[in-house]
Order: C-alpha cells, then structure tokens, then sequence
C-alpha cells in the first residue's frame, strides 16, 4: 500500500479509468506538433468537379467503409470504457466508419465478454486489441486468438508502446520475443495482423521487420497528439526523472514519410495528431490508407455526457473537410488526390 492508501500496483481497471481521466485532459497533449502544419496542399481555384459527388468511400478490412477514417483504439474493461465503446460502435456504425477498441487484455482476462459491439457495429470494420508484451507472454496467442472471437473482429491492433511501459510504474519493460510472437500471430490468427505504436511513431526500419514477418499493416500512430509518456508521467510519484523523454519519438508526419519512401507498397494506416479533417487528407495525400482519431473523438464523447450525437456530428464534420480538401485541390477522388501538388517544410 502507498502512503496515500491506495494498493500499488494499481488494478488494471483502475489504471484505465485514471488514463481515461487524464487523457481528456490538456496533460495528455504532446508539446512537439504532428507536422501537419509544414504541409500546404496547392489550391486550384479551378477543380472541374462537384463537391456534392466527391465520393471517399473505400474498403477497409474487407468491408465498405464510407471514408477513409476510423475511430482509433481506446479503451474497454472497466464500466465506464465499456459504456464509450457502447457509444464509439454506435456512433461508427452511424457514420459508415471502422472502430478499434482499447486493449482487450483486461476483459479477456476477467472473462468479460464485449461482443455487444459487435451488434451495434455490425456492418463496420471492427479491430481487436492486444499488447506486443502481452502476446509475446506465456498464453499470448491464445488470449490474442480469443480477442478476436470475442469481439467477431476484421482483424486485431497489436501495440507496440515500450516507452509508455517504461514510464508506467507497473509497466512491463522486458520486450524479448515480441517480434516472434507477431509472426506466430501473422501465421496462426484467422483475421489481419496490424501493428501499430500508440504515439511515439513507428521508424521504417522497425515497420520493414514487421513486414517481414508477415504484418497486414502499421498504424505509425506517431508523436504530435496523445501523448502516454506525459500521461504516464502524471500518475508517477517521481515523475521527473522522465522530463527528457516527455516528447520522445518521431512525429506522425515524419513517420508516414519515412515508413512511405522504405515501402511504398505496405498497407499504411496513420494516426497520431490528427486534430480535423484537413490533418487526416494531408495524411492520405502522404500516402496513408487509411487514418485514424483516438483523443479527439473520446473528447467529444466525455464532452457531450456520453451523447452520441455530437461524435457522430464530429466525424461527419470531418468526413466533410476530407472532401472539401479533395475539392480544393481539384481532385475529384481519393485516387487523383494521391497525385495532387504541395510542398513540405523542412
Ligand atoms: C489510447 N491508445 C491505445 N492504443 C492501443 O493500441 N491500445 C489501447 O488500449 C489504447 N488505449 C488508449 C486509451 C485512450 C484514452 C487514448 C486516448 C488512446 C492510443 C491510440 O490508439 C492512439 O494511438 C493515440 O492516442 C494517438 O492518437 P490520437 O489520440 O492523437 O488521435
């Protein structure tokens, strides 16, 4: 027990509703930006097409999605994660947009089934989660294996997030095997394996060894937005013996064009920073697939007391500025977008 009565290491439900608490919050937000603002999309003040028929839907996972945007993985396993992701599926499948959840470690292990998401997500791509540490632990596979039967899942997010362990007090800090535990998963598990970061971005040396391995893809999920080495941090008793680290990482701009130029076929998902629509076109323009928004949507949610209106009026709102940046920029799709002319700072 700590001073302050608590027993240490805390619960992992506990955790998770601290993490929901403080990731809301203006601690959660990275100093170091995403990089979305060095990039200026050309305006062409002459786009020979309709905004109204500007169409960006597209497949994802398998299934029509009606944008290239998803709601980025969260939370589940205490009372209140599972009430927001009653309202993320929800909200997802009123949009036409995939949804990932949070780790699903702590509700497999309780035997806490979360498979009404997938009833109130039926026709979106829904994304299973487990941690790279968790899968490379004894039992991994088989835990990862029920994640995905549980949730009836397109594919499952294996993270990647060895910094916010390192911070986290009762983190776990010894990450042999986890590239071998991914390539067992690639091989054994009956749906897509994605690797993603959760905001300390992906280089793309580590993304060339996911590949090959046999990933499906990489969410870089990059430095610039949520950021869990401040949040972490904040839940320390010693928190500063991490200040040098609090903005450690590679922005989400940079990843994506690092990750891109190594590979230019990968299957490309990116996340990290994305604050509007205009952020998430310049990240496909960079050649991502597909993108996602984690703290920004579960704002709107804590904002409007669990409402679902106002998330759905949210990703409609970016949904919207994704075809206004196409229509800007004289592209009449996401196809003709990918060739558009702008300039990077440096
Ligand atoms: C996350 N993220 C996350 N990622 C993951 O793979 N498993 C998880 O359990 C969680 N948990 C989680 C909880 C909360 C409250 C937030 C806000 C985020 C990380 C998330 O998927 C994403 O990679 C980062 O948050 C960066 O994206 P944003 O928030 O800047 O859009």
């Amino acid at each position: 027990m700590t001073q302050s009565g608590k027993s240490f290491p805390p619960a992992a439900s506990d955790r998770k509703d601290a993490h929901l608490d403080l990731a809301v919050g203006q601690v959660a937000q990275s100093d170091q930006d995403a990089g979305f603002d060095r990039i200026r999309l050309d305006h062409c003040a002459l786009p020979e097409c309709d905004l109204a028929s500007i169409d960006i839907s597209t497949n994802f996972l398998g299934r029509r999605v009606l944008a290239p945007l998803f709601i980025g993985s969260m939370t589940g396993g205490t009372a209140r994660a599972d009430t927001i992701n009653s309202v993320l599926a929800e909200v997802a499948e009123a949009c036409g947009v995939g949804l990932g959840v949070g780790s699903q470690r702590a509700s497999i292990e309780r035997a806490q089934s979360q498979r009404d998401l997938r009833d109130r997500a039926p026709s979106v791509p829904l994304i299973g989660n487990l941690g790279g540490v968790q899968l490379a632990a004894a039992a991994g596979l088989d835990m990862a294996r029920r994640a995905v039967d549980d949730l009836r899942a397109d594919a499952i997010f294996i993270h990647l997030n060895p910094l916010q362990e390192a911070v986290q007090p009762e983190g776990e800090t010894d990450w042999r095997g986890v590239l071998g535990a991914i390539e067992a998963a690639c091989s054994t598990l009956p749906c897509p394996v994605i690797v993603k970061e959760v905001g300390a971005g992906i280089s793309a040396n580590v993304a060339r060894r996911l590949f090959d391995v046999g990933v499906y893809g990489i969410d870089i999920a990059g430095l610039g937005g949520t950021n869990w080495t401040r949040i972490e941090a904040a839940r320390c008793e010693d928190a500063g013996r991490f200040d040098p680290f609090l903005d450690w990482g590679i922005s989400t701009v940079d990843a994506i064009r690092a990750v891109r130029e190594a590979l230019p076929e990968g299957m490309l998902i990116a996340s990290g920073g994305i604050r509007h629509g205009l952020d998430a076109a310049k990240a496909l323009w960079l050649g991502a697939s597909q993108v996602s928004m984690a703290g920004p949507v579960l704002k709107t949610v804590v904002g409007a007391d669990f409402e679902v209106e106002a998330a759905i009026e949210a990703i409609n709102r970016y949904k919207q500025q994704i075809r206004l940046t196409l229509f800007l920029t004289g592209a009449p799709n996401l196809a003709s977008f990918a060739s558009v002319p702008g300039t990077i700072d440096h």
